[in-house]
């Protein structure tokens, strides 16, 4: 599983990058909000940071088919690695099939189900983001439209998309992806940092750091 920070936040990249644990990056105009930049200046500078291997996600604003394809082309002429995320409302999907044809990376975004799913998918989007947390905060299993996802791209050849598990709220949204069959997951700096963490990782750690320096004190003495 490969995966992704949800993040338009420079220093958390850096991070992700510096631990060898950030394959791409997923931003939204909310994500970009935060950090109080405008779309272009921000997400150019994270094209640069984590390099043209690395997929960095940018969503348009507009919801017309016209207005999405213009800002579509605008985003895509960024930086090679942006990928335009596009939501799968019907003037998003009409949207979605223009830019594909025109060679635009598209992530289909704000998925709840399989069978927008597979509008996105027939539409010629490259990454599908079902949003599991989301899903969850109203009592819906997001994680059943992941394993949903995953049997239909199994079964279909023809539709040559990627699942990125969007919303993750925490470490067991990506455990669980892995067994749903979610390529990529999408995350918050806060989850990846989540992932290293257990309690008897630290405590085994200082149990064998002191053991061996009782031993060497012990052997000073004697
Ligand atoms: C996906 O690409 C979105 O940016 C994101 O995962 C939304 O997550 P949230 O529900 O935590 O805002």
């Amino acid at each position: 599983m490969k995966f992704f920070l949800d993040t338009a936040n420079v220093e958390q990249i850096k991070q992700g990058l510096a631990w060898g644990l950030c394959d791409g990056v997923t931003t939204n105009p909310t994500l970009v909000a935060r950090e109080g930049r405008e779309m272009e200046e921000a997400i150019r500078e994270i094209c640069e940071l984590v390099g043209p291997d690395r997929p960095v996600s940018a969503e348009v604003l507009a919801v017309d088919h016209d207005g999405m394809v213009e800002e579509a082309q605008e985003r895509a002429s960024w930086a090679e690695n942006v990928v335009v995320k596009i939501p799968v409302i019907p003037e998003g999907v009409r949207a979605m099939k223009t830019c594909s044809d025109m060679g635009i990376t598209i992530n289909a975004t704000l998925v709840f189900s399989c069978g927008q799913a597979l509008l996105a998918a027939k539409a010629g989007a490259r990454y599908l983001s079902p949003f599991v947390g989301r899903q969850d905060d109203i009592g819906w299993s997001g994680m059943e439209v992941v394993r949903q996802i995953a049997t239909m791209l199994r079964m279909y050849d023809a539709l040559d998309a990627e699942i990125i598990l969007a919303s993750a709220r925490h470490v067991g949204h990506v455990i669980e992806g892995t067994q749903c069959g979610a390529h990529i997951c999408t995350m918050p700096f806060k989850v990846l940092d989540q992932l290293f963490k257990h309690p008897l990782t630290d405590v085994g750690l200082e149990r064998f750091l002191s053991d061996y320096r009782a031993m060497q004190e012990e052997l000073g003495e004697a």
